[in-house]
C-alpha cells in the first residue's frame, strides 16, 4: 500500500512530508543554533516567544492541586461547568461593562486557539468568504481555507493605526460577503488597541452585510492606555459576535488551555455544537482554577501588567538610543518595529534579513513579519531568574551592551 495516496490535499496530499518547507520559527531556531554554536559562551536573549515566562500565581496552582482530588472533577467536562461561564460572564461584567448569559451566551474553550479551529466548522462551507487581517494569528484562516472557504486578508497598517483600511474593508465585505470577519485587537503582533468607532462600523456592517465578527481578545487584559473595547459593548454587537477570551496571556495558565467564547446565544450554540463533537471539554479542576482566576486574582494580574508595560518601555528605549526607532505599544506585550532600510552600513531587504542580522550578530531573538511591511516582533516575556540572566536588569544590559556598543558580552 501506498500511505502517500492516503493524505489529504490541504496537507499536500502525494506531496505531504516530501517538499522541505521552511517555517520562520525553523529558520529562527536554526540562526540560535548557529549562533551558539560560535559563542559558546554569550547568553542568548530570548524575545521570540510570545507567552508568559513565569508560573501562575500559588493561589491558582493550589485551587488546581484541591480540585484535581475531587472526585466529582473526574468526569468528562463535555461542554463544561456552569460556575466557570458564571465567573467569566462576572469578569466581563465586573471589567469590561459587558453583559452576558452565562446560560446561553458563555462556552469554556479548550484553549482559544482550539476554538478558533472549531469555529470555521460551524460557518464555513466550499466557497465561503472569510476575511482576516494580516499580519495576525494563523489558525481560524488556516482551516477555513482546509474547509474550501476563500480567504482574503487585510493588510493593516501603521497610517491606520493598524486597523483596516475602513474604505477597502467595507468595498471587501460589500463585494465578497464573507460569513466570518476575524479581527484580534488587542492585536498580536502590532500591540495596536481598536477604537469604539471602529467597532461601531464593523457591527453597522455586520448588520447590514451578513457576517459574524470573531474578535480574538486574547490580550483583552493588557490594555496600558485607554480601555479595551469589544463589540459585545456596541447596541447591536452580541447579536453578531463571537468574542474569544484566553486565561493564558493573564494568568500563565497557557499550558492549562483554558478560555472562553461569549456572544450571542445562536452563534456560541453553534459554537458548542462542533465543540461538543470535536472535544470532551476542559478538566474540570482547571475550570476551577480558572474560576478563582478570574474572581479573585487580579492583584496577579495587575503585577503582570506592570511588569510587562515596564519592559516595553525600557526596551523601547534602548532601541531608539541604538537608533532603531521604536514606538511603545499601547497594550499586549509585544513591541512591533519597523525594520531601518539600513543598518550598520547595510541595506536591509526584509524583516528577515534584520533578524537573522540580530541573531547572528548580538545573540537576539525576535519574530519577523513581512505580510504589511518590514517588522520585527519582541515580545516582552523573556525569561529571568534562570542560568542565564538573574534578573531584568541583567537581560536589559545585555541588550543596551549589544545594541547600543556593540559589544557582545
Ligand atoms: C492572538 C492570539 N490568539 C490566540 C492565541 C492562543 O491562546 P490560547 O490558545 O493559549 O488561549 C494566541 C497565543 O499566542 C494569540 O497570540
Amino acid at each position: 500500500m501506498d500511505i502517500q495516496k492516503l493524505f489529504a490535499q490541504r496537507i499536500g496530499g502525494q506531496q505531504f512530508g516530501k517538499v522541505q518547507q521552511t517555517f520562520k520559527f525553523t529558520l529562527i531556531n536554526n540562526a540560535k543554533l548557529d549562533f551558539i554554536a560560535k559563542n559558546p559562551s554569550v547568553k542568548v536573549i530570548d524575545m521570540g516567544v510570545g507567552e508568559p515566562e513565569e508560573i501562575p500565581s500559588e493561589e491558582i496552582i493550589a485551587a488546581l492541586d484541591r480540585e484535581a482530588r475531587v472526585k466529582e472533577n473526574r468526569i468528562y467536562p463535555c461542554n463544561g461547568i456552569l460556575p466557570f461561564q458564571e465567573s467569566a460572564a462576572r469578569y466581563l461584567q465586573r471589567d469590561f461593562g459587558i453583559e452576558v448569559d452565562p446560560k446561553t451566551e458563555v462556552m469554556h474553550c479548550v484553549g482559544t486557539k482550539t476554538a478558533l479551529a472549531q469555529i470555521p466548522l460551524a460557518f464555513v462551507d466550499p466557497g465561503d468568504a472569510v476575511v482576516t487581517t494580516t499580519p495576525g494569528y494563523p489558525v481560524l484562516p488556516k482551516v477555513a481555507g482546509w474547509l474550501g472557504g476563500k480567504v482574503f486578508n487585510m493588510p493593516i497598517e501603521s497610517r491606520h493605526g493598524f486597523l483596516p483600511d475602513m474604505r477597502a474593508f467595507e468595498a471587501l465585505v460589500r463585494k465578497e460577503r464573507p460569513k466570518l470577519v476575524l479581527l484580534n485587537y488587542p492585536n498580536n503582533p502590532t500591540g495596536a488597541t481598536a477604537t469604539r468607532a471602529f467597532f461601531e462600523r464593523v457591527v453597522e456592517l455586520a448588520h447590514e452585510c451578513s457576517f459574524v465578527i470573531v474578535q480574538d481578545a486574547a490580550y483583552a487584559d493588557y490594555v496600558f492606555d485607554g480601555d479595551f473595547v469589544s463589540p459585545l459593548q456596541i447596541p447591536g454587537g452580541k447579536d453578531v459576535t463571537l468574542e474569544l477570551y484566553s486565561l493564558s496571556k493573564s494568568y500563565n495558565m497557557q499550558g492549562y488551555r483554558i478560555g472562553f467564547v461569549a456572544g450571542g446565544a445562536p452563534l456560541v450554540k453553534a459554537f458548542a455544537l462542533v465543540k461538543d463533537n470535536t472535544d470532551n471539554g476542559q478538566f474540570i479542576a482547571i475550570q476551577r482554577a480558572g474560576v478563582h482566576a478570574l474572581d479573585s486574582c487580579q492583584g496577579f494580574l495587575s503585577a503582570n501588567r506592570d511588569k510587562y508595560r515596564r519592559r516595553l518601555e525600557r526596551v523601547t528605549a534602548i532601541l531608539n538610543k541604538a537608533g532603531i526607532e521604536a514606538i511603545c505599544s499601547p497594550s499586549t506585550f509585544y513591541l512591533y518595529v519597523r525594520v531601518p532600510e539600513v543598518y550598520q552600513g547595510e541595506a536591509i531587504k526584509s524583516a528577515q534579513h534584520m533578524a537573522d542580522i540580530l541573531i547572528s550578530r548580538y545573540g537576539l531573538i525576535t519574530v519577523p513579519w513581512d505580510e504589511a511591511g518590514p517588522y520585527l516582533r519582541f515580545s516582552m516575556t523573556f525569561e529571568v531568574g534562570n542560568k542565564d540572566f538573574a534578573n531584568e536588569d541583567e537581560v536589559l544590559e545585555a541588550l543596551e551592551n549589544r545594541l547600543v556598543r556593540d559589544r557582545l558580552d
